[in-house]
């Protein structure tokens, strides 16, 4: 692959997006890149958790590519739009933690990136914003629906409606990352909070991701019903029995993701 790099260590996947001349920015090939990488990684039974970053320390993802804007007809934009959105829910709904390391400007299909992972840490420098309204265009990766979700509607629309760019300290004030990190220490504390993971069931660690993905928009009633399979489901695998018998012989537990 040209723009997408995939490095596997210790069952930890990092998946960085390299072209760095344009700042990291989502063109066709970037995106069918990061759509084969992820596909790979579903498949990649050694992998347990990913990390999402940017190559350089100037930018996680700049955005998609603007150079594509001004011939683009409404049809072509809507197949963008859909194009990024499958995309970035494909990543989304993934069965391994998802962490975006965002190492810099993180703007609009950059923004919109890290929203689709599953958590969010940001170096000191890096700097968030949906700049679209300055083009005369919209969020069309999910911004216009993971930011409020994310964010609240008040902090989402002070951020869609005046195209501002705010630092990560901001970002972590008002929930868009979970934590802030000096750039050099970034990736090794990213990978810290992997290995955490790491030593967690995973078959769990899929239950949950699908309980919180499915149920966040449903009534709370349908949310629990689906809390309720998943709790269900997840008594089917071997590892809960592990973890019980752990805790109660006062060890480790050995997880075999099964
Ligand atoms: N699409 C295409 N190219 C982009 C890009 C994008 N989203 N963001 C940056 N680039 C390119 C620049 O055009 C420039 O290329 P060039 O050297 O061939 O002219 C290169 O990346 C470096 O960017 P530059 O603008 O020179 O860096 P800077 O430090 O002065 O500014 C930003 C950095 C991020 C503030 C600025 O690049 C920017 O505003 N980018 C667009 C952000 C945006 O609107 N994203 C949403 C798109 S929908």
């Amino acid at each position: 692959m040209d723009f997408v790099k995939l490095e596997i260590r210790e069952q930890i996947a990092t998946v960085t997006i390299d072209r760095q001349t344009k700042l990291n920015a989502l063109n066709k090939a970037v995106l069918d890149e990061l759509e084969q990488c992820f596909l790979d990684i579903k498949k990649n039974a050694e992998i347990r958790v990913v990390i999402l970053t940017g190559a350089g320390e100037k930018a996680f993802v700049a955005g998609a590519d603007i150079n594509q804007f001004p011939s683009m007809t409404p049809e072509e934009a809507y197949t963008f739009s859909k194009r990024g959105q499958a995309v970035f829910s494909l990543i989304e709904s993934s069965r391994k933690p998802v962490i975006a390391a965002v190492n810099g400007f993180a703007l609009g299909g950059g923004c919109e990136l890290a929203m689709a992972c599953h958590l969010r840490y940001a170096s000191e420098n890096a700097v968030f914003g949906q700049p679209e309204v300055k083009l005369g265009v919209i969020a069309g990766f999910g911004g216009t629906q993971r930011l409020p979700r994310i964010v609240g509607t008040g902090h989402a629309l002070d951020m869609l409606l005046t195209g501002k760019m705010i630092k990560a300290k901001k970002a972590a004030e008002i929930g868009l990352v979970n934590d802030v990190f000096p750039l050099s220490e970034l990736m090794s504390r990213v990978g810290e909070i992997a290995g955490v993971m790491l030593q967690q069931a995973p078959q769990a660690q899929a239950f949950t991701l699908r309980a919180v993905n499915g149920g966040v928009e449903l009534p709370l009633e349908h949310g629990l019903d689906l809390e309720a399979a998943a709790f269900q489901d997840v008594f089917r695998t071997e590892d809960r029995i592990e973890g019980a018998r752990a805790f109660l012989d006062h060890r480790l537990p050995e997880f075999k993701n099964k």
